[in-house]
């Protein structure tokens, strides 16, 4: 079996190739806009391959030969907010050119796509589980729903065999702090383990569904292997996903991290966590705009092959 990553040097994609590479799936190609490397100790060849997947030309000769698609490649939520037509262009419309260009294949590939729980949105359920509708109220979000309809569609012609997961923020994005929602949760996490200060633009009571790269990867190898005939009326589903407050986890991780207890309380200032009154100070806004929908528990309803074991919150910073 041939596979294409797509996305493969971000978070997501070099856990994918790590997973995919260890197993002996046939041949990988790791495409990226930025190089990737391939993954150590790989037990099946891997092809680099750097351009930019809108590209007609690159995207079709990517496709060649292949049997199965991860597409990991997005612009994510605050880059979406900011740059409407760039979201629209990676998000949506390169979706599409993808999608058509699988049409030109002899065999629908398997499509594996990482939508996000950002399409969810507005007034929601306590428990938001696979069948809640989509109503998005971000970009980013609205550019999910689009794609979990289009492959949905595409699945139900045969011209692709589509597999959907919505994530909620994954852990534990490594490198410079960025702008992304899911960076800031993950600061919590890095910057203590990197021996730095973290100050929390959120409530420490702000609510958030969280799951771990290692744990999505493994969930999108687990979904590639289902028989199509398991699947219900749609192809997306949730990945079920550990609910935590921004309090649990800067506690669970200093616990992780065998900080002295007060590490994690909210009025003392220590070396690894600032207290949360800071935030406004330190010039960030006290409440992280977290789109609405993130702050709940995103069971799957499908009888998963996605469910994972319990997750506990230091499992999150396994990455
Ligand atoms: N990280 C999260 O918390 C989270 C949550 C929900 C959903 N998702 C989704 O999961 C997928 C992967 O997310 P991630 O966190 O790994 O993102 P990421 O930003 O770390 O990685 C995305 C990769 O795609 C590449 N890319 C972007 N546009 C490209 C283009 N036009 N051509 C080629 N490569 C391009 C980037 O260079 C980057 O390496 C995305 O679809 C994202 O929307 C992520």
């Amino acid at each position: 079996m041939r596979v294409l990553i797509i996305g493969a040097n971000g978070l997501i994609g070099r856990q994918t190739a790590r997973h995919l590479a260890e197993e002996e799936c046939g041949s990988l190609i790791l495409a990226d806009c930025v190089p990737a490397t391939p993954p150590a100790g790989a037990r099946i060849p891997v092809e680099c391959r750097v351009g930019d997947f809108c590209d007609t030309d690159f995207a079709r000769d990517l496709l060649q030969g292949v049997d199965c698609v991860f597409h990991l490649a997005a612009l994510l939520a605050t880059e979406s907010e900011a740059d409407l037509r760039r979201g629209m262009s990676v998000n949506v419309a390169g979706l599409m050119q993808l999608l058509m260009l699988c049409e030109e294949l002899p065999r629908p590939p398997k499509l594996l796509y990482a939508s996000s729980v950002a399409a969810f949105g507005g007034p929601l359920p306590e428990t938001v589980d696979d069948d809640v509708a989509r109503t998005p109220q971000t970009s980013y979000g609205t550019h999910k729903a689009i794609a979990e309809l289009l492959i949905d569609d595409y699945t139900r012609r045969g011209l692709v065999d589509g597999r959907v997961l919505r994530l909620p923020i994954v852990l534990v994005r490594n490198g410079p702090p960025s702008n992304a929602v899911s960076d800031r949760v993950a600061a919590l996490i890095r910057e203590p383990v990197m021996g730095k200060d973290v100050t929390c633009g959120l409530r420490p009571e702000t609510r958030m569904s969280i799951t771990s790269a290692h744990h999505a990867a493994t969930a999108f190898q687990r979904l590639a292997s289902v028989d199509a005939a398991a699947f219900r009326h749609t192809r997306a589903m949730n990945l079920p996903s550990l609910s935590v407050t921004a309090a649990e986890l800067a506690e669970r991780r200093s616990a992780a991290l065998r900080c002295r207890p007060k590490a994690a309380s909210f009025g003392h200032p220590t070396r690894h966590c600032r207290p949360w009154s800071m935030a406004g100070r330190a010039g960030l806004p006290r409440r992280m705009p977290v789109p609405s929908g993130w702050g709940r528990e995103t069971p799957s309803t499908t009888s998963s092959p996605v469910s994972s074991p319990r997750t506990d919150c230091a499992d999150v910073a396994d990455t």
